[in-house]
């Protein structure tokens, strides 16, 4: 039996409607969410998926605003950039695009935004609010798997949860969100031994590594669900993740596609996270 795929375009554009409606009656009440994204450099792919962010505020009434600075910015100018939007009142999140020139630290960087408006939920303080299970902005890719997971009518309790990938902005908050909704959640990383054998034993499986092929046929349990939040390129130069989707569509249960599946669900998790900050700022409850 061919696998479900799980479609992340339409699921994405769901939440969207409902992220509208939010920053819609957010706007009654006299505050326009905002969101600000920095560019540095002039890397391709950075430039396409800051064009998508922005283009999704746009979707969701949400203001944008993109600021491009040249490769040779210096790191004092940056957080000086930074420093100026944390005291503008008028923007609710502060989104610095990685990866940075490499004269550039993204750690000061992450420092620098301040929390409330740190809509990748990347700062040191947001991340320890999920180890704690408190309220906090969330990693929009983590995120995203999470609500596509609910989306597909995935059983989470229970079920044996494998993360392939363990770094700090994706692997360590998507294990952590899964912990949370009771999985029992295995990380698997560059020096696991045997890796198929426990990717085998995955209910859910998710690869987050950025390497193409990473996940293989062999290495799936017959109807898994298998989340791909990879993003790589082929030798055509064609947009894959980290599954070889074709073989696995065989014997997975359900799956994301890539492009179409964690993507477009990662930018609405954004706007989310851009619509809760706005209303965290103005103490205002989720509507
Ligand atoms: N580069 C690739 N993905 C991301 C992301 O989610 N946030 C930021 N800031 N940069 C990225």
């Amino acid at each position: 039996m061919v696998a479900t795929v799980i479609d992340g375009k339409a699921i994405a554009a769901k939440y969207r409607i409902q992220i509208a409606q939010g920053v819609t009656a957010l706007r009654a009440q006299g505050h326009l969410a905002a969101l600000t994204v920095i560019l540095v450099g002039d890397d391709p792919a950075s430039a396409v998926y800051v064009r998508n962010k922005i283009r999704a505020c746009q979707e969701t009434g949400i203001r944008s605003e993109l600021i491009q600075l040249p490769a040779s910015t210096t790191e004092a100018e940056l957080l000086a950039r930074i420093q100026a939007l944390n005291l503008d009142d008028a923007v609710d999140g502060i989104l610095v695009q990685f990866p940075l020139p490499k004269h550039l630290s993204e750690k000061k960087v992450l420092e620098t935004i301040s929390l409330e408006k740190d809509v990748d939920g990347f700062h040191a303080a947001n991340i320890g609010a999920l180890v704690q299970g408190q309220a906090g902005l969330i990693s929009c890719t983590p995120l995203a798997c999470m609500k596509l997971l609910e989306a597909a009518d995935v059983k989470i309790e229970g079920a044996h949860a494998v993360v392939v990938g363990r770094s700090v902005n994706v692997g360590k908050p998507m294990a952590l969100l899964l912990l949370q909704a009771n999985a029992t959640v295995t990380i698997c990383h560059s020096a696991t031994n045997n890796l198929a054998s426990i990717t085998r034993q995955a209910d859910i499986l998710i690869s987050a590594v950025g390497r193409i092929n990473t996940i293989r046929a062999e290495m799936v349990k017959p109807l898994a669900t298998v989340i791909d939040i990879g993003i790589n390129r082929d030798a055509n130069g064609k947009i894959v993740g980290d599954v070889d989707f074709e073989a696995v569509l065989q014997v997975a249960g359900k799956i994301t596609p890539v492009p179409g599946g964690v993507g477009p669900m990662t930018i609405a998790m954004l706007m989310n996270n851009t619509l809760l900050a706005a209303q965290a700022r103005r103490k205002i409850s989720l509507l």
